[in-house]
């Protein structure tokens, strides 16, 4: 008989808890990295209703895992039952990593973390002294704010099409960033100015998301061929907002890059375990397969 005995009575417990999270490539990515470092963890997907919320926390925190994500729609809600949010957790407003040590939770957000470094190692440039247009104002584009305002950004356009969520938000990046523009109409002259105008043009939204493929947050019309474009969005890999920003030019950039680091912070911050770049090339490229 051959037995492959991944699972066994010692293999230590990770997680995701959301809804949905039927679709979610976490668990490839993590279960993936346990196997190429040899480490004995295992990574499930658990969807989670929104009164069990509580409840599954208690469960997680019983039941011994090392530690879990949190996807939508739970950011923000699960911080109240964390024992510990990290400053940067709580200035974003959001949890996507919770790590138990010695009895207690631990809240992270290491979606920030993971913009940034897809942004760099792909636009191979940083976000000092550049003016960037940030649409939208919802929970992914919170942590992207926040770090880019504490890059040395000169000017951040933030775009949203609900007015008092760009209020928001410019308050919580103001002290960081030399000028900020709220601009709350897509189709007014001052946004078309700040496009324009930007090094980067960063779309948070969900349009152009799959099943909307067809749509753009903004017309390709005002880009030239010095910008990076940049979409969270990864399904699909291309967007309207690509493809136009292409068409122009422009260098784009998709939201794989970003999935993908984020998942690497949150699992460094689980096992302890620094991957080297040889590591990460290594699933970075099967990965984008
Ligand atoms: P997430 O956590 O994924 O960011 P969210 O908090 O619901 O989700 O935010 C989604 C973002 O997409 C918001 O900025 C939202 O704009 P509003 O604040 O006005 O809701 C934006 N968004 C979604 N659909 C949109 C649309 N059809 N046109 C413009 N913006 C849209």
């Amino acid at each position: 008989m051959n037995i492959d005995a991944r699972v066994t009575g010692k293999t230590k417990l990770l997680g995701l808890i959301g809804n949905p999270v039927g679709h979610s490539i976490s668990p490839i990515l993590h279960n993936t990295l346990s196997s190429l470092l040899g480490l004995d963890y295992v990574y499930v997907p658990l969807k989670v209703e929104k009164e069990d919320l509580s409840l599954v926390v208690k469960a997680l925190k019983s039941l011994d895992f090392v530690g879990f994500n949190v996807t939508i729609p739970y950011k923000k809600e699960i911080m109240k039952y964390i024992d510990e949010n990290s400053i940067e957790a709580i200035l974003m407003g959001a949890v996507n990593t919770v790590k138990k040590i010695d009895g207690k939770l631990y809240g992270y957000n290491t979606d920030a973390e993971g913009f940034l470094r897809s942004f760099k190692e792909e636009a191979g440039t940083s976000f000092e002294g550049k003016k960037v247009v940030l649409i939208g104002a919802g929970g992914v584009a919170r942590p992207i704010a926040v770090k880019i305002a504490s890059e040395g950004a000169e000017k951040i356009s933030l775009v949203n099409r609900t007015k008092e969520k760009a209020i928001e938000l410019a308050e919580t990046v103001n002290e960081n960033v030399r000028e900020i523009v709220q601009v709350y109409n897509f189709e007014d002259k001052t946004f078309k100015m700040a496009v324009e105008e930007s090094d980067i043009i960063i779309n948070t939204t969900s349009v152009g998301m799959t099943p909307d493929v067809g749509k753009s947050p903004i017309s390709g019309d005002y880009f030239n061929d010095s910008q990076i474009v940049y979409d969270v969005i990864y399904t699909p890999l291309e967007t309207k907002l690509l493809k136009d920003a292409k068409k122009k030019g422009c260098k784009t950039i998709n939201g794989l890059g970003m999935l993908f680091y984020q998942g690497i912070k949150a699992y460094e911050i689980w096992t302890g375990v620094k991957l080297s770049q040889e590591h990460i090339n290594e699933v970075y490229s099967s990965f984008k397969k």
